[in-house]
C-alpha cells in the first residue's frame, strides 16, 4: 500500500462519531485534523483519538498535510465548505445531499473539475453487502429483465431524536432530500439512471417540536414538503415507485423491492450497509435468502473514502450524487407543477464492489 490519504474533517456533529470509528480502522486513511464552527464540538469529537489536531476551518483548509476534506456539515453549508476545500486544491467527500440545491451542487462539480480534484459523496451504504448482493443478483440474471421497483421510507420525523433537527425541515432537508439519497442511489445502482419523473407532495404541519436534548419542547419551522411520492422512469424502461414520508408512523413494506419478469428481490435498508437479500423466482413457493456475494462486509460510514485513498474515481461519487439530487429536485418540481418532468442530468451505473471484508478495529479509537 502507498501513502495513506491524509484527511481533515469539517463538521463534528451527530454523525461524525460513526465516521471516526470507520476511519480508525481504514489503514488507507489517516485523520490529521478536525474543525467545527463550534470548537468545543470538534474537541469533544476527537477526545478519544490522540494525535488529531483541532483547527479552525480556514487553518484546516490551508493545512498542506491534508489531501482531502470530509464535509460533515449541515446541507446548507455543504457547497460552501466543499468549495473552500476545492479552492485549496483538496479532494472532497461530502455528506448527503451533495448540496442543498442542484445549482450549488453544479458549482461544486464544475469547480472540482477546473481544479482537477475529485468529489465523493454519501451515501456509501450502497457499497455494502446489502445493495451490492442485490445488484449482483440482477446482473447474474436471477430475476430476468427488471421491470419495476418500489422504495418506501416512512417515519414520524427526526425531530423526535435529533437535538438540532432544524436542517431536516428547510431546503436541503425534508424526507426526500434527507432520505431519498439512500433510496435513489440504491435504485440507480440496481437499475441505472433516471430520465423522467412524476411526483406528488404534501406537508401536514407548519411547525415541529424538538423531542430531545437541551432544546426539547422548542418549535421549529417547516418550509419543505414532508410527504413525497412519485414514479421514476429509468433509462432502461424500468419504473420505480417512491414513498418518502416524515408524516406517518411506520410501514411493513420492504425498504426496496425489485421486480423482474422471472423473479422478485427484497433489497435491505439502503441506509444500512448489510442485511438479507431475499429472492422469489417464478414458480417458487416463497422467498429465500441469497448468500452474500458482493460489497464491503462489516462496513461503516466512511468506506466511500477508500476509492479516494486508493486513487480511483469514488464509486460513491459526485456525478452519481448530482444525478440523485437532480432526480429529487425534478420530482419536487413535478409535484408542484403537476406534470412529468425530464431529468436533465445522467450518470453511469456505478461500478460494482467485489466482496471485501474490512480490517479489524484498531485500538486507539472510541
Ligand atoms: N445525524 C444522522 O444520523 C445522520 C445520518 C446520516 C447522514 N447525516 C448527514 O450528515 C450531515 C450532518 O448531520 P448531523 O446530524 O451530524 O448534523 P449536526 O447538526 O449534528 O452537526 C453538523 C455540524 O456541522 C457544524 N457546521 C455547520 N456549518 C459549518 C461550517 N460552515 N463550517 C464548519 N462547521 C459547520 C455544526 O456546528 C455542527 O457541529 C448532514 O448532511 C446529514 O444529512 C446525518
Amino acid at each position: 500500500m502507498g501513502q495513506p490519504l491524509n484527511l481533515g474533517i469539517v463538521g463534528c456533529g451527530a454523525i461524525s462519531a460513526q465516521y471516526l470509528r470507520t476511519i480508525d480502522r481504514l489503514p488507507q486513511v489517516r485523520l490529521v485534523a478536525v474543525a467545527d464552527l463550534d470548537p468545543e464540538r470538534a474537541r469533544a469529537a476527537v477526545a478519544a483519538y490522540p494525535g488529531v489536531d483541532v483547527l479552525g476551518v480556514p487553518e484546516l483548509m490551508a493545512d498542506a498535510r491534508i489531501d482531502a476534506v470530509l464535509n460533515l456539515t449541515i446541507p446548507a453549508a455543504h457547497a460552501e465548505v466543499a468549495l473552500l476545500a476545492i479552492a485549496a486544491g483538496k479532494d472532497v467527500y461530502c455528506e448527503k445531499p451533495l448540496a442543498a440545491t442542484g445549482e450549488d451542487a453544479r458549482r461544486v462539480l464544475e469547480a472540482a473539475e477546473a481544479a482537477g480534484v475529485r468529489v465523493g459523496c454519501a451515501p456509501d451504504t450502497v457499497l455494502g453487502t446489502g445493495t451490492q448482493t442485490a445488484r449482483q443478483a440482477i446482473d447474474d440474471g436471477l430475476i430476468g429483465r427488471p421491470v419495476a421497483a418500489t422504495a418506501t421510507m416512512v417515519t414520524p420525523g427526526h425531530e423526535r431524536w435529533h437535538p438540532n433537527p432544524d436542517f431536516y425541515y428547510v431546503p436541503g432537508g425534508g424526507p426526500l432530500l434527507d432520505m431519498g439519497p439512500y433510496y435513489i442511489s440504491s435504485l440507480v445502482t440496481l437499475l441505472g439512471p433516471v430520465t423522467t419523473v412524476i411526483g406528488a407532495a404534501s406537508r401536514t404541519r407548519a411547525k415541529r417540536t424538538i423531542g430531545s436534548g437541551p432544546r426539547q419542547g422548542e418549535e421549529i419551522p417547516v418550509t419543505v414538503d414532508t410527504h413525497v411520492t412519485g414514479v421514476l422512469v429509468h433509462e432502461s424502461g424500468a419504473l420505480s415507485t417512491l414513498v418518502m414520508s416524515f408524516d406517518a408512523v411506520a410501514t411493513k413494506a420492504p425498504n426496496i423491492e425489485v421486480h423482474g419478469e422471472r423473479g422478485s428481490l427484497v433489497v435491505p435498508d439502503p441506509n444500512h450497509f448489510d442485511g438479507e437479500v431475499m429472492l422469489t423466482r417464478l414458480g417458487d413457493e416463497g422467498p429465500r435468502p441469497l448468500p452474500v456475494s458482493a460489497g464491503y462486509a462489516g462496513a461503516g460510514r466512511g468506506v466511500g473514502l477508500i476509492d479516494l485513498a486508493e486513487g480511483r474515481e469514488p464509486r460513491a461519487g459526485g456525478t452519481l450524487a448530482f444525478h440523485v439530487l437532480d432526480v429529487m429536485e425534478s420530482l419536487l418540481a413535478s409535484a408542484h407543477e403537476g406534470r412529468a418532468v425530464d431529468v436533465e442530468s445522467t450518470c453511469e451505473r456505478p461500478k460494482p464492489v467485489a466482496l471485501d471484508g474490512l480490517g479489524a478495529e484498531r485500538q486507539s479509537g472510541g
